[in-house]
């Protein structure tokens, strides 16, 4: 076993973890997150999607121990005083999920794409989000999605802060 100190959506959690630990499993089963799906296991879904001291890794391809510390963000801890966050509450605006397995994987790597590009062109957001899958195939509501909340509309045409002036 390996003592491990990790930061995960701003609280900080020491654990003894077996070195073979992947980090998906221990943000799930160890740390109760479940809002961090596992789908393929293999990196090629991204539905496991977490940020890592700023980079977006799918934390099936990441051990636990490589986190250590570090600090980790998943989508539930893009949920700030019961506020979700812009991308979040876009996609919710633009129905952009159905059964929504695939969706805080999506909205974190939208998330890793924004900081890169507050203003992408719908081509840049498609390629942004090869490496996720959506089962449902609902993409054109997701490229909508994360298209708004970089400029800052909202599914009503109101307006919001742009995504690059918010956390
Ligand atoms: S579960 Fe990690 S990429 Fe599919
Ligand atoms: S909404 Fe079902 S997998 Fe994407």
């Amino acid at each position: 076993m390996t003592r491990i100190t990790v930061t995960v959506d701003g609280t900080t959690h020491e654990d003894e973890v077996e070195p073979r630990l992947l980090l998906v499993r221990y943000l799930r089963d160890r740390l109760g997150l479940t809002g961090t799906k596992i789908g393929c296991e293999t990196g090629d879904c991204g539905s496991c999607t977490v940020d890592l001291d700023g980079m977006s890794v799918k934390s099936c391809l990441v051990l636990a121990v490589q986190a250590d510390r570090r600090e980790v963000t998943t989508a539930q801890g893009l949920v700030r005083d019961g506020e979700l966050h812009p991308l979040q509450q876009s996609f919710h605006d633009h129905h952009a999920l159905q059964c929504g397995y695939c969706t805080s994987g999506m909205v974190m790597a939208a998330r890793d794409l924004l900081r890169r590009n507050p203003d992408p062109s719908t081509q840049e957001v498609r390629n942004g989000l090869k490496g996720n899958l959506c089962r449902c195939t609902g993409y054109q509501n997701i490229v909508a999605a994360v298209l708004a909340a970089a400029s800052g509309r909202d599914a009503d045409a109101g307006t919001v802060p742009r995504f690059d002036r918010l956390p």
